[in-house]
């Protein structure tokens, strides 16, 4: 296994000087004394490996499917990656989305499959063409993976289009992977990707609509066959989750619709700061996000994202370059920040892009 690298990571964890953070895209955490829950009280050794049942329970109700077909995983990028390597094997071509999230592209790689690129552009709005994704699967796609809303434009499949994606898998026997960790940040989310097919599996987690990515606790939705492939593959990755991690989440799904309604509200708010903020400039031009806390805005033409990324640190302003996930003259803007430093943050953005177009 030889995994390609991963340059957004350093170039977000060793950012030195950051004042405003427009490249966190979690939303605010809650404090444990919200969640009402005592910590002190956490199990020590080892739990059920597969997740506590409680919290098993909690992911089946919520998310509408039975506890045999939820694998829990430490954090969302857990489930992508068993997910996907439990159903390809080295050699086999796999569909992804790119612009993406760099793993979405990569996984497969380091995994040892070819790459069939599905392109995701400025001018369709970062729309998802159903033609392409049927072309690799010709071309004997195993597996196809794309992240809704889309990691980072914010845009979001609507439910006919994931449709069609999903009817598309179960003609040639294929399979959806959906990182859908986004989906709960937006207002009136679209149906999850496995309610819609046996085909699709939905992965997602607590660390982003519910802010806990310090937790580490995700999960995949898949058939009962899959999951079972899944934990085994597990036990050979990270054996079970923590603990402490899984009380956490236990919390959160418990306090859902408290810490949903705030995070929705302080996104939508934000969305609209960043809406209005677009609307006061000419430099840069957007596609709309559809409510998460991400967007992917284009540079004035001839502009690299990594010149414009280290002018922008050089100010205090953290953003991450477009070239980390496969699309140059991008910027992902992302505000999931407090209103304070979104606001500043776009003041010192608006300097920068002057005399730029
Ligand atoms: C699309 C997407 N999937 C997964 C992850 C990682 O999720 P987790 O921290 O739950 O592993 C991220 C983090 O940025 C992401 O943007």
């Amino acid at each position: 296994v030889k995994f390609p690298s991963f340059d957004l990571v350093p170039w977000l964890n060793e950012a030195k000087g950051v004042k405003y953070d427009l490249a966190n895209s979690a939303a605010p955490p809650p404090k444990i004394e919200d969640l009402g829950i005592d910590m002190n009280k956490t199990p020590l050794g080892y739990a059920n490996i597969w997740g506590f049942p409680e919290l098993r329970e909690l992911v089946a109700e919520t998310y509408g499917v039975d506890e045999g077909e939820i694998l829990l995983s430490s954090g969302t990028q857990e489930a992508t990656f068993l997910a996907l390597a439990t159903l390809i094997k080295p050699g086999d071509k796999v569909a992804a989305e790119v612009p993406s999230y760099p793993p979405i592209f990569n996984l497969p790689l380091g995994i040892g499959a070819r790459l069939i690129p599905i392109k995701r552009t400025f001018k369709s709005g970062f729309a998802i063409d159903p033609d392409e994704v049927e072309r690799a699967l010709i071309a004997g796609a195993k597996a196809v993976i794309i992240t809704s809303p889309h990691n980072p434009s914010g845009r979001a499949l609507a439910e006919p289009r994931l449709r069609e994606l999903c009817e598309l898998v179960e003609r040639y026997k294929s399979h959806l992977i959906v990182d859908e960790i986004y989906k709960e940040m937006m207002p009136k989310p679209p149906e999850l990707a496995r309610h819609l097919s046996e085909r699709a599996i939905t992965v997602s987690g607590v660390s982003k609509a519910y802010g806990l990515g310090g937790a580490r606790v995700g999960w995949a939705l898949s058939d009962r066959k899959h999951v079972k492939e899944m934990r085994l593959a597990k036990d050979y990755v990270s054996v079970s989750n923590s603990t402490h991690g899984e009380m956490l989440a236990i919390a959160a799904l418990k306090n859902r619709d408290k810490i949903l309604r705030k995070n929705r509200k302080h996104i939508q708010k934000n969305l609209a700061t960043v809406e209005r903020w677009m609307r006061s400039q000419s430099a840069m031009k957007w596609a709309k996000p559809d409510g998460a806390t991400i967007s992917f805005p284009k540079l004035p033409a001839g502009v690299k994202s990594m010149d414009f990324g280290k002018k922008a640190l050089k100010k205090g302003l953290l953003m991450a370059p477009g070239k980390y996930f496969g699309l140059e003259n991008h910027m992902r803007l992302t505000y999931g920040c407090q209103e304070g430093e979104l606001k500043a943050g776009l003041k010192v953005l608006g300097k920068l892009l002057e005399g730029m177009n």
